[in-house]
């Protein structure tokens, strides 16, 4: 399906059950000149962590299925369609094995009010009303109403009742501060960073909308979503900002209350004016298409990269869908440190904007879905027999699990069919770059030399750093293209101390091993939001930030080019990262 037809298209439903088990298969021959890069864990050895720790590391996984034991695996494959290595699917913690999270100096107790509950299985319904989420900015006042009287119910129950406003806000903490070891590890339960994502969150807007249509006995009703990917809701939502509603909060960076949100925000960034509005819109929907078009073949690029029971939490096996939504955080959030509310994960769920934003996020996964034909996107039993567990709107705790959520259809709920205004830009994209370039034309002459990136961790904190790197393979043909993605590794991000930062990536082709002064077409990003827990010392594990660019070079007509130039620029905090390559990624079969 093309991305122009989403707008108008419904699709029928997808539902992994078609055959869930089908994986573990072997490697697969591989098409000629790519191959399938792997990314290793090093949780395979008895190893004595700082703490005096041993981490024990049991293979069997139905000990891990059933939450009695740990695992290990030596080395997943990204795709995970031709895993040589053992997972296993996350398993529910122990409720009563519940600990102070912290978000590094401060704990923060995130513990749910259930540790004793029994928990049965989330049967979802499908015969319910269909719940329509709308675009906050068109909802009209009756609307804004309704929502507003169901938060503010929600903000009169008792602070002890897991339906109240800050026991659900407080649901976020819990998965993402360390409050819960994996079932039979030591290793952190952490839905941020990987695969998990995208349905964890689902789930948990899922219940959330659940929970306030019974606080005012309403079952159709749908919560609104903040459609920051087109022009009218690039800012924040009217109903956000209006101080004498409860949805307003405090907190926000007070120079966004009427801005133009621009995706390459970084801290503190002055405001687009003037011609930039448009310019930063226009860029801002180029950047969306992108993401969709350089990801289609290859859901890791847009989801995150797999995560199993027992494995460490990689710095950042972040897809590109949640980088670009880590920049929405920092953006709402007060801008500078301590950040909090949206602008750091324990408290982000605070703000009733974070429903918002979600809700879009979430529909990114929903048209990103649909776009790819409604194929699920991973079809590795990891992932989609792993479970959450949730307090539901009849005030149970459930257990979910990923394969349940795979479309809103599913779950009994939709997004109002909405004009997707980047879906047909890229034309128009290619148009005012080449304009830009064109303006620029002397810079032929300011050529400098670019030199290899070298086998020294380098600092991206206040320097540019250009490196000229080598492409696997010129010149592929469109089946070529189909059957492998052409992937850029910035390899070994690190963020010392859990601290915020951001870098973009930018590629551009290198003129007789020169380069020009411009940057050339940014890749992706790499957004983090500031975060710590007790454990993070030594259970995250560096990871690459990979970005598809089959489809950049062909708009930057480099398909023939031997090398690229790959420009990193820094733009808050420090990171370091060891290594710059370019590989070709093999598709899963029917991809
Ligand atoms: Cu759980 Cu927007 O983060």
């Amino acid at each position: 399906m093309s991305l122009s037809h989403l707008a108008t298209t419904t699709k029928p439903s997808a539902t992994a059950g078609d055959n869930p088990l089908r994986r573990l298969k072997s490697v697969q021959p591989r098409v000629h000149g790519s191959k399938r890069v792997s990314y290793s864990y090093t949780t395979c050895q008895q190893k004595q962590n700082k703490d005096g720790l041993t981490e024990d590391h049991v293979v069997d996984r139905r000990n891990v299925l059933l939450g009695l034991g740990g695992m290990c695996s030596a080395t997943a494959t990204m795709g995970s369609q031709g895993m040589s290595a053992l997972g296993a699917p996350l398993a529910v913690p122990d409720l009563s094995k519940c600990h102070l999270a912290s978000d590094g100096e401060t704990k923060i107790n995130c513990c749910p009010p259930y540790p004793t509950a029994n928990i049965i299985d989330f049967q979802p319904s499908g015969h319910e009303p269909m719940r329509v989420r709308k675009p906050a900015h068109l909802l009209t006042p009756f609307e804004v109403e309704r929502f507003e009287a169901a938060i503010t119910a929600m903000k009169n129950l008792k602070p002890d009742d897991p339906w109240s406003y800050m026991q659900q806000a407080t649901i976020h903490c819990t998965y993402c501060n360390g409050a819960f070891d994996q079932a039979g590890t030591k290793t952190l339960l952490q839905i941020h960073g990987s695969w998990f994502f995208l349905p964890w969150h689902r789930y948990y807007l899922y219940f959330w909308e659940r929970i306030l249509g019974k606080l005012i006995n309403d079952d159709t009703f749908a919560i609104p979503y903040w459609n920051w990917d087109t022009p009218q809701g690039m800012k924040m939502p009217k109903m956000y900002t209006n101080e004498k509603s409860t949805l307003y909060d405090g907190t926000r960076d007070k120079n966004h209350l009427s801005a133009v949100l621009d995706y390459k925000y970084a801290y503190n960034d002055p405001n687009p004016v003037g011609p930039e509005v448009d310019q930063v819109m226009m860029a801002n929907m180029c950047q969306i298409d992108r993401m969709f078009k350089e990801s289609k073949h290859h859901p890791a690029l847009f989801m995150g990269k797999p995560l199993r029971a027992g494995q460490p939490v990689p710095t950042n096996a972040s897809g590109s869908c949640e980088n670009l939504h880590n920049m929405m955080h920092q953006w709402v959030g007060p801008p500078v440190s301590p950040y909090y509310n949206m602008g750091n994960f324990y408290t982000a769920a605070r703000d009733t904007i974070f429903f918002g934003h979600h809700g879009n996020v979430d529909r990114m996964w929903d048209l990103y879905n649909k776009f790819r034909g409604g194929k699920p996107e991973f079809k590795d039993h990891d992932w989609l027999e792993s479970e959450f567990v949730f307090y539901d709107e009849n005030r149970q705790v459930v257990k979910v699990k990923v394969k349940d959520s795979l479309t809103p259809e599913q779950l009994r709920f939709s997004y109002q069919t909405q004009k997707l205004p980047w879906t047909d830009i890229g034309r128009k994209c290619k148009k005012v770059k080449a304009a830009k370039k064109r303006s620029a034309g002397g810079d032929v002459l300011k050529l400098s030399p670019v030199s290899e990136f070298g086998s020294q961790t380098r600092n991206v904190d206040t320097e540019i750093i250009r490196a000229i790197v080598k492409r696997p393979k010129i010149s592929r043909t469109k089946n070529q293209k189909e059957d492998a993605s052409e992937v850029l590794f910035i390899r070994g991000v690190d963020v010392p101390g859990g601290a915020a930062a951001r870098f973009d990536v930018y590629v551009t082709k290198p003129i007789e091993g020169f380069v020009a002064p411009d940057l050339g077409e940014l890749a992706g990003s790499f957004v983090k939001i500031p975060h710590g827990h007790h454990l993070s010392h030594h259970t995250e594990h560096k990871a690459s930030l990979e970005l598809g660019i089959t489809r950049l070079l062909e708009d930057i007509e480099a398909e023939d080019s031997e090398t690229l130039v790959v420009t990193i620029v820094p733009r808050h905090g420090k990171a370091t990262i060891e290594g710059i390559d370019i590989e070709l990624f093999d598709h899963d079969d029917d991809d």
